[in-house]
């Protein structure tokens, strides 16, 4: 039996005006039962005035039947739902298609949104700045918000090693099919090695679960999904400040998270003390994230002496280190120098998790690619570690791109193409550290107070803690046209030496002229 009900209204005291609504013709099914419904009956409501007029075509047995009238009060009922009880207020809606009307699943086009109670989102405070750069046109406009490599002219920047990679990839004419769950087995075998060094103990005795991830971000969310499935409660200790999203991930992960002090104002350097304590005070068996090179947003990383410190006291209290590296070769130039912070932990036997990125090391920020490692204390725990790892990623993404992968693999696994990757890191590093210095000798020649620029000297990587202040930002952004976060970063892999001067300019009003 098939049932096709078309609404139309007449304009009020208007007489002949064509109802809309039109007619659909379809197969439905009602309320579970699955019957094939034909089309039997028209049936017009006329709204004039006050009245209602009905007019009905075939299977007038039809409309007397339950199931239609039921129909007719599911729909006037959702309709009320959608704050629109009024009668013929309903009967004057666009148009209403009705499907499966005892399931209440129809089509409505209506006017108020049922999405009305959701609220702007704030700009991210990251992402947000290119927005506004973008919109900016003064000539010396500066961006130093994003963490993303520029040449000296300030344009993005594409390493010849991935050119390379992408020709021999297209020359193989590789397939595009899905990869596994886990990602792509040269990937997963590489980006180990590269992290904790081919012939280190925990890679022969095969104690690492690595799985690709969706970028540095994708992988330690897997990692805080993991922690919140098998450590409920536990708490991820991050340190103050950090990188912005590390509190959305935890966040939307639902993984408890607190401080610990990190950056010290007064010295605009380590609060090395405050760390210790807050680690040491924190619950037995936190997790405790540790940035494993050029901490994001200070610069500012661990002797290797203070890193022997935090060890033992992680060790003592039985935590479990998470190490975010997103910058491995980045801030020193060398993969082995930036990777010694999570070696020196693998080497005291720990159990570890660790995030990588190749968004900055190998400029391959839109490919998202990265992944996650668990150090685990046996073999077997690690194959079960990483079966977890890959339940979590099949419903988030089911199977990670494969692009960005190959790319990695066959840098990695190419000497030539590892040894050009090396030197042109090299010279990216060698860049930053070039405007770094000069951004220095700027400041300090320009700021007659006798301030001590020096912090900008001992931070290291991307970016540089200036010190600024929200006030001293926003003036650093609506007069000078230079736009960075509110927390006083900037990202000097966006600066060029031919505005290191006109920088040092805005920083130096901005911090004695705006309190
Ligand atoms: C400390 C830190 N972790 C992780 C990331 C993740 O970046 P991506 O998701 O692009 O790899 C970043 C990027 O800026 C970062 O600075």
């Amino acid at each position: 039996m098939a049932v096709v009900a078309s609404f139309g209204v007449h304009g009020c005291g208007g007489a002949g005006a064509s109802h809309r609504g039109g007619a659909q013709t379809e197969t439905v099914t009602d309320g579970g039962l699955s019957m094939r419904w034909y089309r039997m009956m028209w049936c017009r409501w006329w709204l004039h005035g006050g009245g209602i007029c009905l007019m009905m075509s075939e299977a007038w047995s039809e409309i007397q039947s339950v199931r239609w009238w039921v129909s007719i009060f599911n729909l006037v009922k959702a309709n009320s739902m959608l704050g629109t009880s009024n009668h013929s207020t309903f009967l004057a809606k666009d148009s209403i298609r009705a499907k499966s009307f005892t399931r209440a699943s129809m089509n409505v086009a209506v006017k108020v949104s049922r999405f009305n109670d959701i609220t702007m989102a704030p700009p991210d405070p990251i992402l947000g700045v290119s927005e506004a750069f973008r919109a900016d046109t003064h000539e010396m406009k500066l961006n130093l918000g994003v963490g993303a490599y520029r040449t000296e002219d300030l344009q993005p920047y594409v390493l010849s090693v991935v050119k390379k990679a992408e020709t021999l990839m297209l020359d193989r004419g590789e397939n595009k099919e899905y990869l596994p769950i886990e990602g792509l087995d040269a990937f997963n075998k590489a980006t180990a090695e590269l992290l904790f060094g081919a012939d280190n103990a925990v890679i022969q005795q095969q104690r690492v679960a690595t799985v690709q991830g969706l970028s540095g971000t994708g992988s330690l969310r897997l990692a805080a999904v993991l922690i919140e499935r098998y450590f409920p409660g536990s708490k991820v200790l991050i340190s103050s400040p950090t990188w912005g999203n590390h509190k959305n991930i935890f966040n939307d992960a639902r993984v408890p998270w607190s401080e610990y002090r990190y950056y010290d104002p007064k010295t605009v350097g380590l609060d090395f003390d405050g760390m210790i304590a807050d680690i040491k005070a924190a619950p037995e068996g936190s997790f405790v994230l540790l940035h494993g090179c050029a901490h994001n947003p200070t610069g500012i990383d661990p002797t290797s002496e203070q890193w022997e410190t935090i060890a033992d006291v992680i060790q003592e209290k039985n935590h479990i280190p998470f190490f975010d590296v997103a910058y491995q070769g980045f801030a020193s130039g060398s993969l082995d120098e930036d990777a010694s912070s999570v070696r020196l932990f693998a080497a005291r036997g720990m159990e570890l998790l660790i995030a990588q990125s190749y968004s900055k090391n190998l400029g391959l920020y839109a490919e998202r690619i990265g992944a996650i490692n668990i150090v685990c204390s046996s073999s077997d725990a690690a194959q079960r570690v990483k079966s977890q790892l890959k339940r979590i990623a099949r419903p988030m993404y089911s199977n990670p791109p494969i692009h960005g992968a190959r790319i990695v693999a066959n840098v990695v696994g190419n000497p030539d193409l590892f040894n050009e990757w090396k030197e042109e890191m090299e010279l990216m590093a060698g860049r930053i550290k070039s405007v770094r210095k000069k951004l220095y000798d700027s400041l300090s020649a320009k700021d007659n107070s006798g301030k001590d620029w020096s912090f900008i000297l001992k931070q290291i990587g991307m970016f540089s803690f200036t010190g600024l202040n929200k006030a001293q930002s926003d003036n650093m952004t609506n007069k000078w046209h230079v736009y960075m976060t509110k927390d006083g970063r900037i990202s000097l892999a966006g600066l060029s030496s031919a505005k290191c001067e006109y920088l040092a300019d805005a920083i130096i009003d901005s911090y004695h002229n705006i309190s």
